[in-house]
C-alpha cells in the first residue's frame, strides 16, 4: 500500500474569528514560499474547545493559534507549557506534537520585542523605565517580554487597578504600579512607552492622556493595530519620539508557529505588511 503523505493544515482558533488577519498572512506566506498546507479560521465556542483541539490532530492539523477568548483556556487543555506561557498565563502557538501531546507556547511577547528591533534598531530597553498603559492579556506578554530584554522599571497602570497590582505580584518588583489618573505623568524619564489597552482602536475612543511628560527619546509603540496610526502615535510622533506601529507584532508573532507547522522560516517585510493590509 502506498502511504500518501498529509497535507498538513494549520488555523486559528477564536469567538469570533472572523476578524482575524492571520489567514491572510499565513495563506501569504504559504503561497510565497510555494508550500503545501492550509490555514483555516475556525470559530469554536468556549464549552466546545477542548473537544474541538483533541479532535484535530486526528484530522490533518499540525498545529493553530489561538485568540480571544481561548488563549488562557487553552493552558487547562494543553499536555506541554512552555515557561513563558506560564508565566504569561496564556497561550497563543499550538504544536500537535507526533507523540499525540499538545504543546502550548506563547510568542506574543517575543513578536512585540522582534516587531520593536525591527522597527527601531536603535532602541536600547535598559536606558530607562517603561510604561505599560492596560494590564489585559495582552500587557502580560508585553511586561515578560520587557523584563526579559532588561528594561529596569516597568510602570503599570490600568483603568481596574487590580490587575495592574496582579502583574505586580506575578511578575516582581520591577513593576510599580500607578493609578491611571497618572497614565500620562508616569511616562516622565520613560524610554519606552506600550498601549496595551484597547482604546484608539477603530470604533473605540481614543485614550485621553497629558503627553507633557513624554520625552523625545522615548520609543513609543501600540499594540493597536486597526488604525495603524493610532491617535496615541500621532500625539508621540508630534512630540519627537521614534514610534511603531502594531501590525509587526501581529506578523512577528506568527513566525515561529509557521515555521513550526510548515518547515519554513518566513520572512516578515513591507512585502509581508502589503499583503496583510490588502487582504
Ligand atoms: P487583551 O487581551 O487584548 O489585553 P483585555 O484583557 O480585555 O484584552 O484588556 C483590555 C485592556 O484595555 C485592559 O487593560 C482594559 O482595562 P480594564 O482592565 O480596566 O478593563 C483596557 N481598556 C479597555 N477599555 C477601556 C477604557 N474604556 N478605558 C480604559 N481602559 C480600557
Amino acid at each position: 500500500m502506498t502511504d500518501h503523505p498529509r497535507i498538513p493544515l494549520a488555523g486559528v482558533l477564536g469567538h469570533p474569528v472572523a476578524h482575524s488577519r492571520s489567514p491572510a498572512l499565513h495563506g501569504y506566506w504559504l503561497r510565497r514560499y510555494g508550500l503545501k498546507g492550509f490555514y483555516i479560521p475556525m470559530d469554536i465556542a468556549p464549552l466546545d474547545l477542548a473537544e474541538a483541539v483533541r479532535m484535530l490532530p486526528k484530522l490533518g492539523f499540525v498545529g493553530v493559534n489561538v485568540t480571544i477568548p481561548h488563549k488562557e483556556a487553552m493552558l487547562q487543555i494543553a499536555d506541554i507549557i512552555t515557561d513563558r506561557a506560564a508565566l504569561i498565563g496564556a497561550a497563543n502557538t499550538l504544536i500537535f506534537r507526533k507523540d499525540g501531546k499538545i504543546h502550548a507556547d506563547n510568542t506574543d511577547g517575543m513578536g512585540f520585542v522582534a516587531n520593536l528591533r525591527q522597527n527601531a534598531p536603535h532602541w536600547q530597553p535598559s536606558a530607562g523605565p517603561a510604561a505599560v498603559l492596560g494590564a489585559g492579556g495582552a500587557a502580560r506578554a508585553v511586561v515578560a517580554a520587557l523584563i526579559e530584554v532588561g528594561v529596569p522599571e516597568i510602570r503599570i497602570a490600568n483603568r481596574t487597578r487590580p490587575r495592574a497590582d496582579a502583574l505586580r505580584s506575578d511578575f516582581g518588583a520591577k513593576v510599580v504600579v500607578q493609578d491611571w489618573s497618572q497614565a500620562g505623568a508616569m511616562m516622565e524619564d520613560c524610554a519606552t512607552v506600550v498601549n496595551t489597552t484597547s482604546l484608539g482602536m477603530t470604533g473605540k475612543s481614543d485614550l485621553h492622556l497629558s503627553y507633557d511628560a513624554l520625552s523625545p527619546q522615548a520609543l513609543v509603540t501600540d499594540i493597536v493595530y486597526t488604525p495603524l496610526q493610532t491617535q496615541f502615535l500621532i500625539e508621540a510622533a508630534a512630540r519627537g519620539c521614534t514610534t511603531v506601529d502594531g501590525l509587526g507584532m501581529l506578523l512577528h508573532q506568527a513566525a515561529p508557529g509557521f515555521e513550526r507547522w510548515f518547515g519554513q522560516r518566513p520572512e516578515v517585510d513591507e512585502a509581508t505588511r502589503q499583503a496583510v493590509l490588502s487582504a
